[in-house]
């Protein structure tokens, strides 16, 4: 190959595979908090007030995230998702709150809620019904893209329940398409590949054309296996998703469920670090009002939402997995590197990997500098490729790390390198 012709490809392949959706947003993975995973459809406001789906529960949410040094963290979107319309449109068709549960409507909310300097998301559904029952947008694309504008709405969080597989792309789109011609920046959210999968291989060049970023999965439980079989189908499916995302549009894991009920200590670190390597939005479904210290430290743990923001917007890898380790890297702004080590062996005590196994750590040569952000922050200084760095991790926790190249000539062959690794998608066996 020419030398031309051989730095074609490294662009190319240096930027995501095809143009993000041109409407200026998610050009960093959402921050924000949505309320499925931990309220769902809890609509009993009698019996339960404080947790229901109603007003008061995205008012309180915003004044926590407010006061408690969420949205100086990065967090900024205050986001509803099924439940909370009422069952019935109005006179003119347009979908309207549940008029108990939302007294004030949601254009009230929605000003409260910048009042605030956070911003709103609805959600709303491409078929007949959302999922939980309530009306879906089918046929009426353009009139909710209308009143979510009105509204003053941000997101909105578009799911695929009661469609005809056949024509989401076609609805997903006409969505995208109605949202833009209200001239209001309204991030789109959708799950346009997880409905499609089972039909067929969903097409990301469009998906990314349209969407700001898209669901590929299952909904995420309280649950290690739930995080787990996240990781697992993301690391089946990295060649064909990971090159779609990028400034614009992400790959969307699903939601934090740290800081609930169901993840150890190490888990919910395990989770933080995997999303902030997978470059995907960190939208938490918990309990801002009541929320541990621990797992509060690590949601607002600024390291890591630095890799998760970086500014070069590449979602990482698993780049190898053996012996109950799964080591996971992305690229980084400046030719670093973030690298996870995820101990898969739910047994046992705290195990001590190699770093110096990790793919990436190639970058060492000559040097490089590394700071160890789970489980502790550590420095640890200037390191070679030859190093024997042994990180500890615990069962089902992750080790991770930034590693930073020393030496400016390595840079450029770093950069090579990496290309390098990701065209041939080998997966090391440690
Ligand atoms: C699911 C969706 C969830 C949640 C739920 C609401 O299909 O994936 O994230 O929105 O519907 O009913």
């Amino acid at each position: 190959m020419s030398r031309a012709a051989c730095l074609l490809v490294i662009i190319s392949l240096m930027s995501p595979a095809a143009e993000a959706l041109d409407n200026g947003l998610a050009l960093k993975p959402t921050m924000g908090w949505l309320h499925w995973e931990r309220f769902m459809c809890n609509i009993d406001c009698d019996t339960d007030p404080n947790n229901c789906i109603s007003e008061h529960l995205y008012m309180q949410m915003a004044d926590v995230m407010v006061k408690e040094g969420w949205k100086e963290a990065g967090y900024e979107y205050v986001c509803i998702d099924d439940c909370w319309p009422s069952h019935q449109r109005d006179a003119q068709g347009r979908l309207q709150a549940d008029p108990k549960r939302f007294p004030g409507g949601i254009k009230k909310l929605a000003d409260y809620i910048h009042s605030n300097g956070l911003k709103l998301g609805i959600y709303a559904d491409v078929g007949d019904k959302t999922c939980a029952g309530y009306p879906g947008s089918l046929g009426y694309y353009e009139k909710d893209a209308q009143t979510f504008a009105d509204w003053d709405v941000d997101l909105l969080k578009f799911d695929g329940c009661f469609m005809n597989r056949a024509l989401l792309g076609e609805g997903y789109t006409n969505m995208s398409k109605a949202l833009n011609n209200t001239g209001r920046p309204i991030l789109y959210s959708c799950e346009w590949p997880l409905y499609e999968w089972p039909l067929k291989q969903p097409n990301y060049t469009a998906i990314r054309e349209t969407c700001n970023h898209w669901r590929n999965f299952d909904d995420v439980f309280d649950s290690w296996s739930s995080v787990k079989s996240i990781l697992d189908w993301t690391a089946a499916h990295q060649d064909i998703i990971v090159p779609a995302a990028g400034p614009g549009g992400w790959n969307d894991p699903d939601m934090l469920v740290i800081g609930n009920f169901g993840l150890s200590h190490d888990q919910q670190e395990s989770q933080m670090a995997l999303w902030a390597i997978m470059a995907s939005p960190l939208l938490m479904s918990n309990d801002l009002r009541d929320i541990c210290p621990r797992s509060k430290e690590l949601l607002q743990n600024k390291r890591i939402i630095d890799i998760s923001q970086d500014s070069m917007g590449k979602q990482g890898y698993r780049t190898a997995k053996g012996n109950n380790f799964e080591v996971w890297e992305r690229p980084l702004s400046k030719n670093r590197l973030a690298v996870a080590v995820l101990n898969k062996l739910e047994t046992g005590g705290p195990r001590g990997f190699n770093i110096g196994a990790a793919p990436g750590w190639k970058i060492c040569g000559p040097q490089c500098n590394v700071t160890q952000i789970l489980p502790q922050y550590k420095e640890m200084g200037v390191q070679t490729q030859q190093s024997k760095i042994i990180v500890s991790v615990n069962p089902s926790g992750t080790a991770l790390l930034t590693v930073t190249p020393i030496s400016s000539d390595f840079t450029r062959l770093h950069k090579l390198n990496w290309q390098g690794t990701f065209v041939r998608r080998k997966h090391t066996i440690l």
